[in-house]
């Protein structure tokens, strides 16, 4: 079964073929985000009019990497929340009429939930690059979500059952990092920034601390942010002021947090299987943690390629093949 999957949640406007829910015959994605640089963050009025310049050549360019027709296409999957109203109507429109047009059946897909689905996608070895084939994770896991908009905990017991455990009280965990970068006059996005920045701090005293919020799998981390805030303010003319060391503490300490909860919910449900999905699953200190933390407890990490860790729509069709019954209100 080919599905063809539609994502124009923010960004990104991609288009990718998915065999079976796992092969990816196609993925294909543009971006504005260079435009966006220049302001500091997303606008979604520019966001959404690339969209509605990019879908069309996007989709054509994913069914011929995927040397396949129209008619071949047997299901079409689309992200359908959550996102730019202004980006999202544009994929999900162009997908309704194409599901139309070609009289297959529309897919909805949650974002979020897709992001960890990556982790389940399965490429020949050619296009990965990887000399070995990637060992794939098992059901039931725990998934930690961590992009630009999102910092969500799911139980999975498959995929059309994913139970939200926790999730960010205010900032996610890649706007934080966004934020985070501002203030320190690293540019946008900054998540990636303070990922190499960091590298040169770790010999430092200073400490942050991200909300703990005991006894809950959710997250917050304005606090965290504003004491960054109130730190490079006060420290920032003094000679010892280092903004690696700042970036370095602001990272270990979000780490920490999402490695701690995540382990706790795996040990506390008794789950082997910790996926991780999302533009902050690409990052280097989140990585090692958790793959620190995990082997300690005999539980299996794994992280999606990175081209799969950000926005794509390879992951709405996989996770689409999943949802087949549940379709779309058309
Ligand atoms: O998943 P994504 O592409 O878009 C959303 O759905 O939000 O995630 C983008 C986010 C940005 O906030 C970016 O700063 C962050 O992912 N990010 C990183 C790294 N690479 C991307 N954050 C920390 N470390 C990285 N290496
Ligand atoms: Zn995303």
């Amino acid at each position: 079964m080919n599905i063809l999957g539609i994502e124009t949640s923010c960004d990104e406007t991609a288009a990718a073929v998915v065999r079976n829910g796992t092969f990816v015959l196609s993925n294909i994605v543009a971006s504005s985000l260079k435009e966006h640089a220049q302001h500091g963050g997303i606008i979604p009025e520019i966001a959404s009019r690339r969209q509605l310049e990019f879908i069309h050549a996007i989709t054509e360019r994913s069914l011929a990497k995927a040397g396949l027709k129209l008619k071949n296409i047997d299901a079409v999957a689309v992200t359908n929340q959550p996102g730019l109203i202004g980006s999202l109507l544009v994929g999900i429109s162009f997908a309704r009429g194409l599901s139309f047009a070609i009289n297959r059946p529309l897919i909805d897909v949650n974002h979020i939930e897709a992001h960890a689905y990556a982790n389940f996608l399965e490429f020949s070895g050619t296009q990965t690059g990887e000399k070995k084939p990637r060992k794939k994770p098992e059901l039931p896991a725990i998934a930690l979500v961590v992009s630009g908009g999102h910092t969500n905990l799911y139980h999975i017991k498959a995929f059309d059952r994913f139970r939200l455990l926790g999730q960010t009280l205010d900032d996610a965990t890649g706007e934080a990092f966004d934020k985070v970068a501002k203030i320190l006059g690293l540019g946008y996005p900054g998540g990636p920034a303070i990922d190499r920045l960091a590298k040169k701090g770790a010999n430092t005293t200073i400490r942050f601390k991200s909300a703990a919020l005991p006894d809950t799998y959710d997250f917050s981390f304005s606090g965290i942010k504003t004491a960054v805030l109130y730190h490079h303010r006060d420290h920032e003319h003094h000679k010892e002021f280092s903004t690696a060391k700042t970036a370095y503490s602001f990272q270990d300490s979000v780490v920490s947090i999402l490695a701690k909860k995540s382990i706790s919910a795996c040990r506390k449900l008794k789950i082997k299987t910790l996926v991780v999905g999302g533009g902050v699953a690409a990052n280097t200190a989140l990585r090692a943690k958790l793959n620190d933390e995990a082997s300690r407890y005999d539980i299996n990490v794994y992280f999606p390629l990175l081209s799969l860790c950000t926005d794509n729509a390879a992951m709405i069709a996989g996770l689409g093949f999943h949802r087949r019954n549940e379709r779309s209100a058309q």
